[in-house]
């Protein structure tokens, strides 16, 4: 294949099917949970077309996010597996894999460069006038979508290039380790918002140099400035061990996309994800003092976010594209113990469903049937507490089971009526206390 035909046919492509997606209708969305208090900051469920056109054209329009950070899948021709524990109640957790989202695109770079660049079209348009958008991309596209970000953006509007350099397992026998991606920074107009980051820079031969008017500081290796921090980015990828991972597949770090935020997003603006994945972005919003609205196609992607804006103690709304295949229903049984206040503990007994509909095969499946025959709760993922109200769950308090994972229990409020828990593989189902 010639890639110079591949662009040229996307960018065509790009043109007309943006002219079709405007003119097209909406999905529509409905709330399915509110996490805590009301509040702007959305996860959605949804394909991301249809969610930036909910932004623009929905009843909260027009939401234009000031930042928008964008990890999509990089072509690299595979399934990306998310890792699910499951716990016996013994020993060390069942760990299997479960596909996350695929990255397969079977007829080439063409069709890849044409979904990215439609994309990329809608997401300029609901930016804000000054907004400032952040592609991550590695080897595999990068340098396509570097032209599509010219073409659709303006050359001129290049910010940044940022090289996010890691270590990680693996070596390379046959060239040099492939240890970093690229992130594109592109702003819509000429006048955004930055602010610079600061890194230091080390004296030579770790020393003070004691100039006039320089601030110097010491640390363990010695004497350094800080100085405006340069376009490459030393940050660890999540550990495996650490409280920040998921289990989410490509999960990118919080530190990363922090850094991002702190540079391109003012305090309080809102910033917008349509890959969410995890939820990286929400939860680094969420701790700088902004608003989010991201969305991701998969359920459980947006299950995984949740949990973890929950646990971190965010408002938020989740809303659900019509028409999104549905994510399944566990049956749940429990006990609860009512006080006379009206207050309950409900322990959780049970959280089965039909696991020959979840496409699992082989050993996943095994390990699956394994863990449920010795705990039947090892699906469940988190619990909350709550009402539901106009269709609404509302979610007053969220639990999620104890690091063993046999014991899922939700101590309730005299105003709560329902309890709903989240499984491992994007199903819920909310069940009244009494
Ligand atoms: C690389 S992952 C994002 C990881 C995320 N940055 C994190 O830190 O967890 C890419 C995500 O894009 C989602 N995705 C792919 N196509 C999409 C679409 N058309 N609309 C919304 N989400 C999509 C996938 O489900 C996947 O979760």
């Amino acid at each position: 294949m010639n890639p110079f035909e591949d662009l040229a046919k996307a960018a065509e492509r790009i043109d007309a099917s943006y002219e079709a997606y405007r003119s097209g209708q909406s999905a529509g969305f409905e709330t399915a949970d509110r996490f805590f208090a009301p509040s702007e900051n959305i996860i959605a469920a949804a394909d991301n077309l249809q969610f930036i056109r909910w932004m623009s054209e929905g009843p909260k329009a027009p939401l234009r996010p000031s930042f928008v950070y964008i990890d999509p899948p990089f072509f690299t021709g595979n399934d990306q597996l998310a890792k699910l524990r499951l716990a016996t109640g013994e020993g060390d957790p069942l760990v299997m894999s479960k596909k996350a989202y695929s990255d397969r695109s079977s007829s080439g770079i063409g069709p890849y460069l044409s979904d990215i660049g439609l994309r990329l079209a809608a997401i300029r348009d609901v930016m804000d006038d000054r907004g400032v958008i952040a592609v991550h991309l590695d080897w595999h596209a990068v340098h396509y979508v570097k032209l599509l970000m010219d073409y659709i953006f303006g050359s001129s509007r290049m910010v940044n290039e940022l090289i996010w350099s890691y270590r990680s397992g693996g070596f390379g026998s046959r060239g040099f380790a492939k240890k970093h991606d690229t992130i594109l920074v592109y702003s819509k107009a000429k006048d955004y918002y930055f602010m610079p980051q600061k890194e230091k820079s080390y004296n030579r031969g770790y020393k003070p140099y004691r100039f006039k008017g320089v601030k110097e500081y010491e640390d363990e290796l010695g004497w350094y400035t800080l100085v405006n921090h340069r376009d490459v980015i030393n940050v660890d990828m999540v550990p495996r061990s650490s409280p920040e991972r998921t289990g989410y597949a490509t999960q990118k770090p919080l530190k990363l996309v922090e850094m991002l935020l702190e540079s391109f997003a003012p305090k309080g603006s809102l910033c917008s994800d349509f890959f969410a994945g995890s939820g990286t972005l929400a939860e680094a919003a969420l701790r700088k003092g902004c608003g989010f609205a991201c969305c991701d196609v998969s359920r459980s992607a947006v299950q995984t976010a949740a949990k973890r804006l929950a646990k971190a103690g965010a408002s938020f709304d989740v809303l659900v594209q019509k028409g999104l295949p549905a994510g399944g229903k566990p049956f749940l049984t429990f006990e609860r113990q009512i006080s006379m206040d009206g207050s309950a503990v409900c322990t959780l007994t049970g959280c089965e469903r039909d696991v020959s509909g979840l496409g699992l095969k082989g050993k996943a499946l095994e390990s699956l049937e394994k863990a449920l025959s010795a705990n039947p709760i090892a699906m469940a993922e988190f619990g909350a507490c709550g009402v539901i109200e106009d269709g609404i769950f509302k979610a007053s308090g969220v639990f999620v089971p104890t690091s063993k994972g046999r014991e899922l229990v939700m101590t309730t409020s005299p105003k709560d009526t329902h309890i709903k828990v989240w499984d491992k593989f994007g199903g819920s189902c909310a069940r009244p206390i009494e």
